[in-house]
């Protein structure tokens, strides 16, 4: 039986639990993994760090030829994002950066950079890409697309969760607030907004667990792999 490798996109709101999903699906199906929004987000940080204005072009353009995003697999087999060299991994996280990396985003060079990459480190499939724009830009072509939703007091525990396993507590209307926020700026940005591409599978998350999330991307990963004449 030959399974064909495919490319997965997950696209969908803030903290519907996509990046969770796609790491394990990642590890199960040996592919590799790429979260696309640290990327925006090591752009947002370096931004902040460099006093880059957002309104210059230009400045902007001379940051992103300065800019230069990786990721590697740590001992612990976690993927780290690199920004010049440095991990950036635990900062990127921050909400100092999670309040600008929005605006960031809508800037249309900021985009055409990141999706030249994403599209390079996806060339030869087997890769679990997620983000905003993955099915729709980035791999209009991908085997598998899903969008991930869940209820907003859901996604805003699950986030706060997040944060308090690294110690920090932050109120939980700041978290509704930052996710509220960002949904509207990367639903109604002009660059790329984020939408259901018309063949992808919805995934509500509200009332499933993450090994049900993951059982139910694996099965249909599989179906795309046996079935997939592309590539
Ligand atoms: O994990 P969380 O849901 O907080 O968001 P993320 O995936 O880390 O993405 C952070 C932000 O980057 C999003 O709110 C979008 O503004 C932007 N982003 C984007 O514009 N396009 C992508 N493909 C991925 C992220």
């Amino acid at each position: 039986m030959k399974l064909n490798k495919i490319v997965i996109a997950i696209d969908g709101y803030s903290a519907c639990g996509k990046s969770t999903t796609a790491k394990e699906v990642a590890k199960i199906l040996g592919y590799r993994y790429i979260d696309s929004g640290a990327m925006y987000r090591a752009v947002t940080l370096y931004f902040l760090d460099h006093h880059v204005a957002l309104t210059n072009p230009k400045e902007v353009d001379r940051a992103l030829q300065q800019i230069n995003i990786s990721f590697k697999v740590n001992t612990k087999k976690v993927t780290e994002t690199f920004l010049n060299g440095l991990s950036v991994e635990q900062e990127i996280r921050q909400m100092r950066v999670s309040e600008q990396v929005s605006p960031v985003s809508t800037i249309k060079a900021v985009r055409e950079a990141m999706v030249a990459q994403q599209r390079k480190l996806g060339k030869d499939k087997g890769i679990v890409m997620d983000g905003r724009d993955i099915g729709t830009v980035v791999f209009p072509q991908a085997e598998l697309k899903l969008f991930m939703t869940a209820d907003m007091l859901v996604r805003a525990f699950r986030r706060q969760r997040e944060w308090l396993e690294q110690d920090r507590l932050i109120d939980l209307d700041d978290v509704i607030e930052n996710i509220k926020k960002r949904d509207l700026i990367d639903t109604t940005r002009a660059e790329s907004p984020l939408r259901q591409a018309d063949d992808a599978v919805v995934i509500d998350t509200t009332h499933i667990t993450i090994d049900e999330q993951v059982d139910q991307v694996i099965r249909m990963a599989i179906s795309r792999m046996l079935g997939s004449s592309k590539g």
